[in-house]
């Protein structure tokens, strides 16, 4: 896929803005340096390029222009990155026909996708008559069913199995899925709520009874090869663009406080929907925004929840701030009974994590006990250590030394001693995908070339009106790739055949393992023959070897003569410099 406008949009915006927007770059020479955020790293192994309009990560290989970065770092795909772009930079793409990329799970989308249109329909059908009412009293309105594309599963155990079979998809496929286990439904008698991947796309479902029929409240999907719980957050899809616009992400428990949320038109909110979170899902939040507002339920386990992520948090150098509910509110209940303005006047008497922290470590002390006494004040003084800003860190000590009536220099004295051992911490640098492999000389002449190639018409002109032929076939087809885009479009430039050659995947390793292999750009004429001689030289030192090869197996005296001679030619072109393929 390749078009005029896609690459307007490329050529609009500067590679260097986007990424800054997102990580911080630091100028050196002529190119920028960040912290790369696709392998875990402190160093700043990513390079990006404003002349070309790349970037690369030394250390992990990650390789791309400006569409492949956006898509990679906010998991959107390439028509939403194109939009995105697009909006930003005033061009309309709305006539961009984009070829969707194949994948071995498009029917498992698509199942999905089906099941979902079939469950919405269930839920307007006269079968969803007592569904409806539940959601009415719940004050899920028809616009809120339509966007959050709430549907409902039937009291029948295997209507949608059926359907499944008739449009020939196996049991197995579906049991794989989630969708069937044994021939039956997964999900009878449910109100249906669609999860999503980070793109948007619908990978599982959520069950919620809607009547009392001492099943499980909610029923998800279990884990498949597209739903995969831990590196995922429900709403995340439409959060990004909100977090941006709002400076902020909320995060809540439920996927019902997000879509309660939703009704006041707080949209700039995830869900975690139960699970104790991982390390990639905080990540993921990190990305929404550095702005982290932790809204879970204000019972005992939301409030456990909210320490844990919220040390979590600590632990990556971000201070959440949490707003508080009373218990056993969660953000639905709370939106539902006091209304927006109050919802509101909450989010705007946030408190920070530490605060939340010691006053739920307070409330736990008996201050009648000395012993209980001064083990708090020792564990707001080891808490406070970890706050680095020292406005704070003396704000706290004078509060804490005219609390409790001490002296401050005691206070700071202790404090001081806590501050001393700080064993950095070590931080684990995975590298992955990083090929080892040493090149040969060989490989790299091909490799270079290629880069030449992506650098300068002319040496395409060259290579074109040489005839010159890779002795592989990776080389070959990037170099077959190469021709033919500049014949084609006339002009060539690394980011916008990046653009082209996307869904070639094999095409795209390649490139990236070049791009980041620091080759020279320019050469001339003369130096360039020298490279293809290189290869030459190589192509007919295989060729030799392979007809050595079958001369060993060849039977028949007549055709061991050819090959001998085939042989003997090859050996004297050895001598000769002018040998060619
Ligand atoms: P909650 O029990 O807080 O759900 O669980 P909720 O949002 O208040 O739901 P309502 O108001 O009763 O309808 C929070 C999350 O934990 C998961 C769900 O993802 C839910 O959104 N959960 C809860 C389950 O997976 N199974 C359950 O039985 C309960
Ligand atoms: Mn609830």
């Amino acid at each position: 896929m390749n078009n005029e406008l896609t690459n307007q949009v490329r050529s609009k915006c500067d590679i260097v803005d986007i990424i800054g927007e997102r990580i911080p770059l630091v100028a050196r020479g002529k190119n920028y340096f960040g912290v790369c955020p696709f392998h875990d790293d402190s160093n700043p192994s990513l390079c990006v390029s404003r002349e070309k309009q790349i970037y690369t990560c030394f250390s992990c290989h990650a390789t791309g222009n400006v569409f492949t970065f956006l898509m990679n770092y906010e998991h959107m795909d390439f028509k939403e990155t194109l939009r995105y772009l697009g909006e930003k930079v005033g061009v309309d793409v709305s006539s961009v026909r984009v070829a969707r990329k194949n994948t071995r799970f498009d029917p498992y989308y698509d199942a999905y996708s089906f099941s979902l249109k079939y469950f919405q329909n269930n839920l307007l059908s006269k079968a969803g008559k007592f569904a409806r009412s539940y959601l009415a009293n719940r004050g899920i309105d028809d616009n809120v069913i339509k966007e959050f594309e709430i549907g409902l599963s039937l009291a029948q155990s295997d209507d949608l199995t059926k359907l499944f079979v008739s449009k020939k998809y196996s049991l197995a496929d579906l049991n794989t899925i989630g969708l069937s286990s044994d021939a039956r439904d997964v999900y009878i008698d449910r109100i249906i709520f669609p999860l999503y991947d980070l793109t948007g796309k619908v990978v599982g479902f959520s069950g919620r009874i809607y009547q009392d029929n001492g099943m499980n409240k909610y029923l998800n999907t279990k884990e498949t090869p597209i739903f995969k719980k831990g590196q995922l957050l429900y709403h995340y899809h439409v959060a990004r663009e909100e977090c941006r616009l709002k400076k902020s992400v909320i995060v809540m428990e439920g996927f019902m406080d997000v879509i309660r949320a939703s009704t006041i038109g707080i949209r700039n909110t995830v869900a975690l929907m139960g699970t104790a979170l991982t390390h990639e899902q905080i990540q993921l939040i990190k990305r929404l925004s550095d702005n982290i507002i932790l809204c879970l339920d204000g019972d005992d386990p939301g409030v456990h929840a909210t320490l844990s992520i919220g040390d979590m948090l600590l632990e990556e150098g971000i201070e959440a701030k949490v707003l508080v509910l009373p218990n056993p509110d969660d953000p639905d209940s709370f939106i539902l009974r006091e209304g927006k303005d109050r919802f509101e006047n909450l989010l705007g008497s946030v408190v920070t994590f530490n605060d939340f922290k010691l006053r739920k470590l307070k409330e736990t002390v008996d201050f009648r006990s000395d012993e209980q006494t001064a083990q708090y004040i020792n564990q707001v003084l080891q808490e406070t250590v970890k706050v680095g800003d020292p406005i704070r860190v003396e704000i706290i000590l004078k509060k804490l030394a005219k609390e409790f009536d001490l002296s401050y220099n005691t206070l700071e004295m202790r404090f001081r001693e806590l501050e001393k051992p700080k064993p950095k911490t070590v931080k684990t640098v995975v590298t992955y995908q990083v090929k080892n492999k040493k090149k040969t000389k060989y490989e790299k002449a091909m490799e270079q070339i290629l880069y030449f190639m992506l650098n300068n018409d002319w040496v395409i002109s060259l290579f074109e009106k040489e005839r010159f032929i890779f002795p592989n076939e990776k080389s070959r087809l990037l170099a077959s790739e190469i021709v033919y885009y500049y014949t084609t479009y006339g002009d060539i430039n690394i980011p916008d055949f990046y653009t082209y050659v996307q869904d070639k995947e094999e095409i795209v390793n390649f490139l990236n393992d070049i791009l980041a292999s620091n080759y020279m750009e320019n050469t001339t004429r003369e130096e360039l023959f020298e490279y293809f001689g290189v290869i030459r030289e190589y192509s007919r030192t295989q060729e030799i070897k392979r007809l050595t090869n079958s001369l060993q197996k060849e039977v028949d005296p007549i055709e061991q003569a050819k090959i001998a001679e085939k042989i003997r030619k090859l050996r004297i072109g050895d001598n000769k410099n002018g040998w060619r393929n």
